[in-house]
């Protein structure tokens, strides 16, 4: 097969990922994490995290290569995420890349972390739709953006004005005295709750937030909703059912994601939704995205669990295509770059 053998290096946050594609195909994809490293700090933790990339890069590049049954020398391209993330995590990834692409004689493809997390479907679904509307949800991004081309850019249509979606699952299990990363304890309550519980509040949806910030998500404010709720139930000696909390905060969230992302794409009709980050993985927002888009006529794709969450395949698949579109490789200066625009 002539299709690239691509490794890709991904560190904008705590996971050191490594991923190998040939093509559309994936081959191996180690994510070594240091998530059990800051949950006793209840957030990641920016020194924490570029120690342990270091420490764990070298490792996860074997076992990467090991999984996949490829000699490093096979290698025909390096791809990394330049940015936007932690500035010294990323350092870290784009320094190993350097130093491989360098050693092996092969190009270098620094890439957008957003635009990766959108090419990674294409490992498990084909061809990417493009156009397409993707809307992508984790603990540091909450974006609508429109892709035209992923190895050109992906354009914002809008994002959170606050925290993040996951952010907001994260501090929302915090309160209800669930482990840290929260978003997939609230989905296991949510899924014995009551999600019309408690009536709380869809950021940005009022006629006149819709005026300026249509696009746009906010989650401090519902964050804010159930933490005056559960304490008031404290102070009130009433017990918190945490699956009905869980649930009608979940739904909430899910509400205004799923309009928000139908009515983006319908905007430019654009017939097809991606989904990715870490909250793509949560089930309610799965459904109700499927049912809501269908009923649009907009289809929907997300890539499975493993391959939503920050990973080193999501960082191959992209430098794959840019190989496969004959993009231009970067230059061995390519910064590492926190502010990287979309
Ligand atoms: O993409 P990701 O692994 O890392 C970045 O933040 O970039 O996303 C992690 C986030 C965390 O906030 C986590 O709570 C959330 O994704 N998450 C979920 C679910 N699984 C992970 N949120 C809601 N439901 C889930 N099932
Ligand atoms: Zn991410």
């Amino acid at each position: 097969t002539d299709e690239p053998l691509v490794l890709g290096i991904e560190t904008s946050c705590d996971e050191t990922g490594v991923g190998i594609v040939r093509g559309h195909t994936l081959l191996a994809d180690t994510v070594a994490s240091s998530v059990e490293e800051h949950a006793r700090f209840g957030g990641v933790v920016p020194e924490v995290a570029s120690r342990a990339h270091l420490e764990a890069m070298v490792p996860t590049i074997e076992r990467a290569a090991e999984t996949a049954g490829v000699a490093l020398s096979d290698i025909d391209a390096i791809a990394v995420t330049s940015g936007p993330g932690l500035a010294g995590a990323l350092l870290v990834g784009v320094a190993s890349a350097k130093a491989l692409a360098i050693g092996l004689g092969k190009p270098i493809y620094g890439v957008n972390h957003l635009a990766a997390h959108v090419a990674v479907d294409q490992l498990e679904h084909g061809p990417l739709p493009e156009p397409c509307l993707a809307m992508l949800v984790s603990g540091g991004h909450s974006s609508l953006l429109e892709v035209t081309d992923v190895t050109v850019g992906v354009e914002p249509m809008g994002s959170t004005i606050d925290d993040a979606a996951g952010e907001a699952f994260d501090k929302v299990a915090r309160l209800l005295g669930l482990p840290f990363p929260g978003g997939p304890h609230i989905d296991k309550q949510a899924r014995s709750g009551n999600s019309v519980a408690i009536d709380f509040p869809r950021g940005l949806t009022s006629r006149r937030d819709l005026e300026r910030h249509r696009f746009d998500f906010s989650f401090s404010g519902l964050k804010t909703a159930v933490a005056r709720w559960v304490e008031t139930q404290q102070r009130e000696g009433v017990t918190i059912d945490v699956a009905d909390v869980a649930a009608s905060f979940q739904e909430a969230v899910c509400d205004v994601l799923t309009r928000k992302a139908i009515d983006a794409a319908t905007s430019r009709g654009i017939e097809d939704i991606l989904i990715g980050g870490g909250v793509a993985a949560n089930s309610r927002l799965r459904a109700m995205a499927e049912e809501r888009a269908t009923a649009a006529g907009i289809r929907v794709r997300v890539p499975r669990p493993g391959l939503c969450t920050d990973n080193g395949a999501m960082v191959a698949a992209l430098g794959a295509e840019l190989v496969a579109r004959g993009r231009t490789p970067s230059l061995l200066d390519l910064p590492a770059d926190s502010s990287l625009p979309i």
